[in-house]
């Protein structure tokens, strides 16, 4: 392994840039500094306090980070759940960085972007399934396909290489993250149970059925690192996925045998208008259950539940390339669900 790597993380502090993070400290060699307006302060490893928004502010401090040789590119602007994002804000973003790079990049060998599905469009409209990473770019109101061209145009004649990965809804055994489905779902189970009623699907019976798929976050970690070192993936982008997809209607039979709950049909209706209404009853768990005291409508965040069991399609990514190139993981995600379930239950997060 190479000690001399030093690895700039954009975004550091986020949901996927704080588990890479942590992936790439665990790891020989890696060295990761991070990167964010905020810095976590009792960080592992250092953190940098940058804005990516101000030009001059990338310029002056990544000016003295002349050993840099790999950038993890997980930033993203702040957002709210469900809103279209910033296109123009997060693009620029990605070229200050860039810019300020290019002052100091002798040592640069390679950028990584962490992107998602969003790049075929599966919020827009249904299309032939499973993605492939050729297929055009179906939605161009995402950030992800100027930030790709911009980094295509940015690399030509340069000694370092990119790579890109298109991951889905991101799954991790974490009790500080509240956009989580596992931890959602086991909250909203275990509500039902309380109340002795079953487990309804709160969606559309075509959304139920339709196929979908999860990225477990450890493996988003490992396929980073392998795009990052192997030469088959310079300037390439990847699907990564669990590679099994999934309909809610193949799930949510396993959920209701592991919580011991009927199994109910799919009704019109939301997860955040469940979590307003049974906030009372899950003070009252708390208690009873001798749980670690949370606010329900904070612990998880119910407008993204709402958001990812919106879809009306099968949104199902392919896997074939990177099995091509050397990535062989998979993971099954059944297990991945009913095991996450423990987890948040051996933390008293859920009873
Ligand atoms: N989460 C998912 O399920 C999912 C699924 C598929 C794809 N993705 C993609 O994965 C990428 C990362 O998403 P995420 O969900 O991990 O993001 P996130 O949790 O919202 O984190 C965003 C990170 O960017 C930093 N940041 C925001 N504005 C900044 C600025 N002006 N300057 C410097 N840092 C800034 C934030 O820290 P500060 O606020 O402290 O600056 C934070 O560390 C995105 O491209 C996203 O679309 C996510």
């Amino acid at each position: 392994m190479d000690s001399s790597r030093l690895t700039l993380i954009a975004g550091a502090t986020g949901q996927i840039g704080s588990s890479v993070g942590m992936h790439l400290f665990e790891q020989q060699g890696w060295n990761p500094l991070g990167l964010a307006r905020t810095p976590q302060k009792d960080a592992p490893y250092p953190m940098l306090a940058l804005d990516l928004t101000d030009a001059q502010d990338c310029l002056n401090k990544i000016a003295a980070l002349s050993n840099v040789t790999h950038v993890l590119y997980a930033a993203r602007y702040d957002h709210f759940g469900g809103e279209l994002e910033s296109r123009e804000t997060n693009v620029r973003m990605l070229e200050n960085l860039l810019n300020a790079l290019d002052s100091v990049s002798g040592n640069l060998q390679h950028i990584h972007l962490v992107h998602g599905t969003k790049y075929y469009g599966h919020t827009v409209k249904e299309r032939r399934t499973p993605y492939q990473e050729d297929d055009a770019c179906g939605n161009f109101n995402s950030f992800y396909y100027e930030q790709q061209c911009l980094l295509e145009q940015r690399q030509r004649g340069k000694r370092w290489s990119w790579s890109i990965s298109r991951p889905h809804a991101f799954c991790n055994y974490r009790v500080d993250e509240a956009r989580n489905m596992i931890l959602l779902v086991g909250l909203y189970a275990s509500i039902l149970r309380e109340l002795g009623l079953p487990l309804v699907y709160p969606g559309t019976m075509r959304s139920y059925r339709a196929k979908t798929q999860f990225s477990w976050l450890p493996t988003l970690a490992r396929a980073a690192t392998w795009m990052m070192t192997d030469e088959r993936c310079a300037n390439q982008a990847y699907n990564i996925v669990n590679g099994d997809p999934m309909s809610w209607s193949e799930l949510w039979p396993h959920f209701a045998d592991y919580f011991g709950m009927e199994l109910g049909t799919p009704e019109d209706a939301t997860f955040v208008d469940f979590a307003r209404q049974h906030a009372q009853t899950w003070t009252g768990m708390v208690s009873k259950y001798g749980l670690r005291r949370t606010d329900l409508t904070t612990l998880a965040q119910w407008p993204y539940g709402d958001y990812v069991m919106s879809l009306q399609w099968d949104v199902v990514s392919s896997m074939d390339k990177a099995a091509r190139d050397g990535f062989h993981e998979r993971v099954n995600t059944t297990n991945m669900w009913l095991e996450g379930f423990d987890f948040f239950r051996s933390q008293k997060i859920i009873p």
